[in-house]
This record gives structure tokens, sequence and C-alpha cells, in this order.
């Protein structure tokens, strides 16, 4: 049988976890890497001939790239010419596939290759995975946490800390990056809403039109929403209606007996309801190993020949609804 050939760009959290935990796997084998540095070459022990000299270099000798970089140009490159060169791809990028996913799924489609990114939603909660599943019937409403810094800053908040002091926290224990803007703002859940959105409705919707509310709540607000035996979590939410589709992020608050209120640290929990019953997911939503294991989920699948191409496309014309949610205090109520 031939040996699948995966070249790795991006040798970082992700990157660096895939490439470690790739080591004995028989179904492929990374054989060309490239990273901006070379410093992690040094500490992942990469051989120099793994090494790639340049983008066409890696490309040109492998059958599946694996994009682990983030941010959205360089990226939108590596997997366009890798598609345009016949090549399969699989990336945890959220933030490229929430802008020009449609873009790259036309472009896959079109030179018959393979384009997945199953690490983008959920970390190692397998989130797009069950709604490939769930979304063979009728989906009326899907929400849940989906970041975890802003999670964590939330549980500090309730103890009594300030947020700025709790994104401190999280960013000495791992689950914050050096700018956690993107989750404090809600942009990293928006994006991933928006992956979801479209995985079920075969929409994506401009994110522009998500409604959010930033992590903007104060102590008072967390302890008379505890007081009413609830909690406040960041929640990502989703509701399919007749006339639109209800799209919106924010600091909700929730029963505390509900399984959204127990999930903490880097645990990501999502609910699926529909023809397919209430169901509910949980995993790691985040981190090196995590990751790194749902991307090689995602090589594999390609490897042995069972992966299917998502398909959607951007819908600016899709009407986005803001939820009536009741409040207390200020703060959304989520009905569990
Ligand atoms: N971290 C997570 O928990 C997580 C979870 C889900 C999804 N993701 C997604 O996974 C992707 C990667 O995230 P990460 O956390 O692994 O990022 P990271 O730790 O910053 O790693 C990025 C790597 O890409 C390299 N790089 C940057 N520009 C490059 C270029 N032009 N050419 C070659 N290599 C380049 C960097 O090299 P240097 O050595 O020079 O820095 C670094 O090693 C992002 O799209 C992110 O959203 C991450």
């Amino acid at each position: 049988m031939k040996m699948v050939k995966v070249g790795l760009v991006g040798l970082g959290t992700v990157g660096g976890g895939f490439y470690d935990i790739s080591k004995k796997r028989k179904e492929f084998q990374i054989t060309k890497i490239l990273n901006r540095s070379e410093r992690k070459y040094v500490t992942h022990y990469v051989p120099d001939e793994m090494i790639a000299s340049d983008l066409h270099d890696l490309i040109e000798r492998v059958d599946i790239v694996v994009e682990a970089v983030g941010g959205i140009d360089f990226p939108n490159k590596v997997i366009s010419q890798a598609l345009i060169s016949g090549k399969d791809v699989v990336t945890a990028n959220k933030a490229l596939i929430a802008d020009k996913g449609d873009e790259l799924l036309k472009l896959s489609e079109k030179m018959g290759r393979k384009l997945l990114f199953g690490a983008s939603v959920g970390g190692g909660m397998p989130a797009l995975l069950n709604l490939q599943y769930h979304s063979l019937g009728k989906v009326t409403r899907v929400y849940g946490i989906l970041n975890a810094t802003s999670n964590f800053v939330l549980s500090k908040m309730s103890q009594g800390m300030d947020m700025s002091r709790a994104v401190k926290i999280a960013q000495e224990e791992g689950y914050a990056e050096q700018d956690p803007s993107d989750d404090i703002s809600g942009m990293d859940a928006t994006r991933k809403l928006a992956i979801i959105c479209a995985y079920i409705t075969g929409k994506l919707p401009n994110l522009k039109g998500i409604f959010v509310n930033q992590l903007q709540i104060n102590q008072e607000q967390i302890s008379y929403v505890e007081s009413m035996e609830m909690v406040v979590k960041p929640i990502a939410y989703m509701k399919i209606k007749s006339n639109g589709i209800e799209l919106w992020v924010g600091p909700a608050a929730l029963s505390k007996n509900s399984k959204m209120a127990k999930t903490n640290g880097t645990e990501n929990c999502l609910i699926i309801e529909g023809e397919s019953g209430i169901n509910s997911l949980t995993g790691v939503g985040a981190g090196r190993n995590p990751t790194a294991f749902s991307v090689m989920a995602d090589v594999i699948s390609i490897a042995k020949g069972n992966a299917t191409l998502p398909y959607f496309k951007k819908d600016e014309t899709l009407n986005i609804l803001e939820p009536a949610f009741k409040e207390i205090k200020g703060v959304k109520i989520i009905d569990t």
C-alpha cells in the first residue's frame, strides 16, 4: 500500500503537537515540514531531510498538506496553492474558515480534493463530526461553551476576582493567549458559531451580522444571578426559525443544575437539539494534544479515503435574528 505523505506548515502548539503524536502512525507519515523560525526544528528534533526549503517544495512532495499557522493571508495562500496543486488539506484555522471557508471549499470541489477543518471548532470535542451526524435530521437549536478562556475568566469572577486579574491568571495558566482580545470580545466563539451554522444550514453567515455581547459583566450582576440559582457562562447560541436564524454570542445566565453550568477549565460543551433528540457533547476544547488529535483524525480519514467534503456557501442575505432572551440584572437567560 502506498504510504500517504503529509506536509506540515507551522510547528507551534497545534503543529508541534501533531508532529509529536504522528511519529508512529501507520496510516500516514509526515515527510516535509515548514516553519517560520528554525529554532522549532531543533526543539522538535526534525531531521534535516524533512525540512522544506519553501512552500512550493513542501506542497510538491506530499499528498496532504496540514496548515497549522493561524491568521488569514499566509494560510489562505498555503491552502489555495495546495488545492490548486491537487493536494488534500487539513487545517485547524477557524479564522480563515469563518472568513473564506466557502471560497476554499469551492476550490477544493473544483480540484476534486478534500478540505477538512474538524479542529477549528471544539478541539478535542468533535463538534463538526457530531453535527454531520445530527444534521441528517432537522436541527432546531445548538448552543454551548466554545471558548475556554472566557469560561475560565467568568469562573474566577464568580469567586470574586476582577476581570483583568482573571485574564492575567488565564494567561499564566496557559488558557489564554498573549493577546486574549478575540476571546474576551467574543470573536473566537463567533467564528466557531459561524462554522457551526454553515455546517448545519449550508449557509456561512457574515460574521458582522452575528449579535455579540462582549464579556462585560460585573460582580454585582454575577452575584445576583447566582442568588437566583443560576450561573453566568460564555455562550454561543443558534436557533433555526421559520423566518431566519438566531445567532448570538455573549455571557448568559443558565440553571446551575444544567450540564453547561458544570463545564469548567478547558472543557467545551455543546447541546444539539432537533429530530435526533437533545444531545450533549463535551470535551477538551483547545490546547496542544486535543487539537492535534482532531487534526490527525481528519488526516487519517483522508488517508483512508473516508472523508466527505463539507459544503456551504456564504449567504449575505441570511436573515440573522437577535434572540429575544429574558434578562436578569441585564444578563440574558438561556432556557436550558
Ligand atoms: N492552540 C490551540 O489550542 C488551538 C485550538 C484550535 C485551533 N487552533 C488553531 O490552530 C492554528 C495554529 O495555532 P497555534 O496555537 O498552534 O499557533 P502557534 O503556536 O502560534 O503556532 C504557529 C506556528 O506557525 C509558524 N508560522 C507563522 N508564520 C509562518 C510562516 N509564514 N511560515 C511558516 N510557519 C509560520 C510559527 O512559527 P514561529 O516559530 O516563527 O513562531 C509557529 O510555529 C490557528 O489557526 C489556531 O486558531 C489552535
